[in-house]
């Protein structure tokens, strides 16, 4: 893994650029794409740039059971909300939280892996170590699958619901085995509340208890974290 370490996240967000940049200089047309605060300084920084994804394809990672792009809580919202109202892609792809059909949903969401092999995949992490949604004992090589949350992430995740009771339980996730397709990683973290999930990552054992540990396994990870996130190394 090639670990940068920055300042802040906003020097982060430059940092996760310039790979986002140089992946597209050299003519990457799929790119895998993550929710959450972490990448915000990285799409902030796509979003001022004269970067140019009318011709690429974009596949995120996750989304919720239950909701739809018209809810505000919904990774497509997000998504719609802080890249691609700015940036538009060619075509975007997400896990449909509203497909009650879970088996359908994630093969279909298989195929449009298949037939898309994701460039550059762009990744936070949880603290308790989950990529994506792949909770704690997760297998390696896991595809597309429907994600019961764990109470962790349901906690963390509550921030940004109005309270925690309207948190989904339930999640479509690429899996790692999905992830690991990747044929470039970036996994972004900043914060003091990342710091173990770091090190379990790094300098742990490749684990299904740190799912992020499982990227040890894959031949180009950059790794871009602040000072706070990397004070367990
Ligand atoms: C969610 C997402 C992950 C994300 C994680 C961390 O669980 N499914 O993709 O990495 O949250 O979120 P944040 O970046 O807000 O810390």
């Amino acid at each position: 893994m090639k670990l940068i370490i920055v300042k802040d996240q906003n020097e982060g967000g430059q940092k996760g650029y310039e790979v986002f940049k140089a992946a597209k200089d050299a003519n990457a047309k799929v790119f895998g794409l993550a929710t959450g605060s972490t990448p915000l300084t990285t799409y902030a920084a796509i979003t001022a740039s004269d970067l140019d994804f009318t011709d690429a394809t974009s596949v995120n990672l996750d989304e919720y059971v239950g909701l739809g792009e018209k809810d505000s809580q919904s990774y497509r919202y997000f998504m719609n909300e802080n890249l691609f109202s700015k940036k538009p892609f060619k075509t975007s792809y997400l896990p449909n939280g509203l497909e009650e059909d879970a088996e359908k949903e994630t093969k279909r969401y298989d195929k449009i892996i298949e037939e898309n092999p994701i460039d550059l995949q762009i990744l936070g992490i949880g603290k308790n170590g989950h990529i994506g949604f792949n909770e704690p004992g997760t297998a390696g090589d896991s595809l597309t699958h429907k994600v019961h949350l764990t109470e962790s992430t349901i906690k963390s995740n509550a921030r940004f619901f109005e309270n925690e009771a309207d948190v989904p339980n339930y999640a479509y996730s690429m899996g790692i085995g999905s992830i690991m397709k990747s044929k470039k990683i970036l996994l972004e973290a900043f914060g003091e509340s990342k710091a173990e999930a770091i090190k379990g990552m790094i300098e742990g054992p490749v684990t299904e208890d740190v799912p992020a540990s499982f990227l040890q396994n894959h031949d180009d990870v950059t790794v871009i974290v602040d000072e706070a996130a990397a004070s367990l190394l």
